[in-house]
């Protein structure tokens, strides 16, 4: 039997029960491989079912207002795959009258769709035979195969992943080897006895798993260190909307670049920014939020002024619980609300 024959035999009987499978509609394929991303299938789950909710199909996301997506997007991360979704949307239901483009050299055409989700949604939904190249596939199959160069990106392994896949599922098949990489061939202890194609891997029989992928070495986040400030004027929270860039389109609180020993230092810092008449009222726990290229180690005061710089606008309990925050500020955001 062959490698993709034993893993679709694996996967008729193993696969995992997830909501959108089964699916073939392109619209719930492409927002479920969106979710899915950077996202944990199990977290996906509740999100996917609100946002079918809100907006069952293409025209109904097309037609939403920016901020309601974000709103509903809030908690899962990684905020610019909403915004490149309703972007998205609205291409295919203006420009393109309604349909998906029908292929992944099409699919990545649009915006947030990179070159592995286009292969997920083509393969899934129009059965194109394209590998679905993540890193828990990279990780499978460079164990399969003992790939021993380095795999820089999972698409290194483009031209062998195509070679092994299963001509009539390939939607099966990627999701399949999905599976098998979230549950049996996990990257720091492998299940190569209950594996399915321990049988075709070159790894398992040198018993070299762990061996695979060859990594280069990782590289070094950047750590920020930031004050966030609870800053109240009149009874109502300061809070201003991020630029374009890092969380843009995001709410945030006031903060300030830096820790600071000295509370009177920080009062300097903020009426160096505009602010006048600043108290500082408590300290707030620490919080740290780790980026994909950075990391932000918090600090928080919980404080009130007088005189406020432009940008920044003062709600109040309620309109602050409709505005969408990063998990980054979760911390601040929870206290915030119960204030
Ligand atoms: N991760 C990315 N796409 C997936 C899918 N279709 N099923 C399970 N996990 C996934």
């Amino acid at each position: 039997m062959s490698f993709s024959t034993d893993l679709l035999a694996w996967y008729d009987h193993s696969a995992r029960s997830l909501p959108w499978r089964g699916e073939r509609a392109p619209y719930r394929i492409w927002l479920s491989e969106v979710m899915l991303q950077q996202t944990q299938a199990e977290t996906v789950k509740g999100y996917y079912a609100r946002f079918l909710t809100a907006y069952p199909d293409v025209a109904a996301l097309a037609a939403a207002d920016e901020q309601a997506v974000l709103k509903l997007w809030e908690g899962l991360g990684y905020y610019s795959r909403a915004r490149n979704l309703h972007a998205a949307a609205r291409i295919v239901a203006g420009e393109l009258g309604g349909a998906f483009p029908g292929s992944a050299e099409g699919l990545r055409k649009l915006p947030g769709i990179g070159p592995y989700a286009a292969n997920a949604i083509a393969s899934i939904a129009f059965s194109e035979p394209v590998p679905a190249l993540d890193g828990n596939q990279a990780r499978v199959l460079s164990r399969v195969l003992a790939w021993e160069e380095i795999v820089r990106t999972p698409f290194d392994l483009l031209s062998p992943a195509t070679a092994l896949m299963d001509r009539v599922r390939p939607g099966d098949y990627n999701q399949a080897l999905m599976d098998l990489g979230a549950a049996v061939c996990t990257p720091k202890s492998p299940k190569c006895d209950a594996c399915p194609v321990a049988g075709h891997c070159r790894a398992f029989a040198e018993d070299a798993a762990l061996e695979y992928p060859h990594k280069r070495p990782p590289t070094v986040k950047k750590q920020q260190d930031r004050t966030i400030l609870l800053m109240y004027e009149n009874g109502k929270l300061l809070v201003r909307c991020r630029p374009k860039g890092l969380l843009g389109g995001l709410y945030e609180f006031v903060a300030v670049e830096g820790h600071f020993d000295d509370g009177a230092d920080l009062i300097a810092a903020l009426e160096d920014r505009g602010f006048a008449g600043v108290r500082l009222i408590r300290p707030l726990p620490e919080a740290k939020h780790v980026f994909t290229h950075l990391v932000w180690r918090m600090r928080g005061w919980q404080a009130e002024c007088d005189a406020v710089p432009e940008g920044y606008t003062a709600v109040d309990r309620e309109v602050l619980s409709a505005l969408p925050f990063p998990s980054a500020l979760r911390t601040y955001r929870e206290i915030a609300g119960k204030y």
